[in-house]
């Protein structure tokens, strides 16, 4: 038997090899918001991808110790807001790194709504205003489906700069 040209992975990889391979790849931006009954609340996150455009549906996947899973899925709605270029100081307070928690998070930026109630950021490249529509557990992780029932952003120029996580860094591309 031939020896195969490139070595094949013989053991299931640990959690930091696995998360160094991941952060060789470039992922978009977002802050994912609700609203429930105690107020907003929100989450920076790059775990979000398009599942279908009939009917518009996305997913996240959000840790299931994040503060604001418990409150999207009381309410049943999120909106997920794509960051622009220069919202860098934004993916920072969502993500927890600036000390700031909870309702305090918004006060630095405009937001209004679509039709769900959940908060929309003016400046997101794009916004996606949507109703829950399934929860499955996945290891450490909850992947929230949402059907799209709003879009909103506002794209500024014809081609907004984007903000994007790549090697542990946040960049504008
Ligand atoms: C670039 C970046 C991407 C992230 N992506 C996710 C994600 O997709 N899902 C998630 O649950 N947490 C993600 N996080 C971590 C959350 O933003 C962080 O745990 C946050 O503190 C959760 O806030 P909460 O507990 O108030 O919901 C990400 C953090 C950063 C910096």
């Amino acid at each position: 038997m031939t020896e195969p040209v490139f070595p094949v992975a013989r053991a299931v990889p640990e959690a930091a090899p696995f998360r160094d391979a991941m952060s060789r790849v470039a992922s978009a931006v977002h802050v994912v918001t609700t609203l429930g009954p105690q107020g907003r609340a929100g989450l920076t996150a790059n775990a979000v991808a398009s599942v279908s455009d009939t009917p518009p549906t996305v997913l996240v996947c959000v840790a299931r110790q994040s503060r604001t899973l418990a409150v999207i899925e009381a309410s049943g709605i999120f909106c997920i807001n794509t960051l622009a270029g220069d919202d860098l100081d934004l993916a920072e307070i969502f993500a927890s790194r600036r000390g700031i928690e909870g309702e305090a998070r918004f006060a630095t930026c405009y937001w209004s709504s679509l039709s769900t109630g959940a908060p929309v950021l003016s400046s997101a490249i794009a916004a996606f205003d949507c109703r829950l529509v399934a929860a499955h557990d996945v290891a450490t992780h909850r992947i929230l489906i949402g059907e799209v029932v709003g879009l909103g952003g506002a794209p500024g120029a014809a081609q907004p700069t984007g903000l994007i996580y790549r090697q542990r860094r946040f960049e504008a591309v």
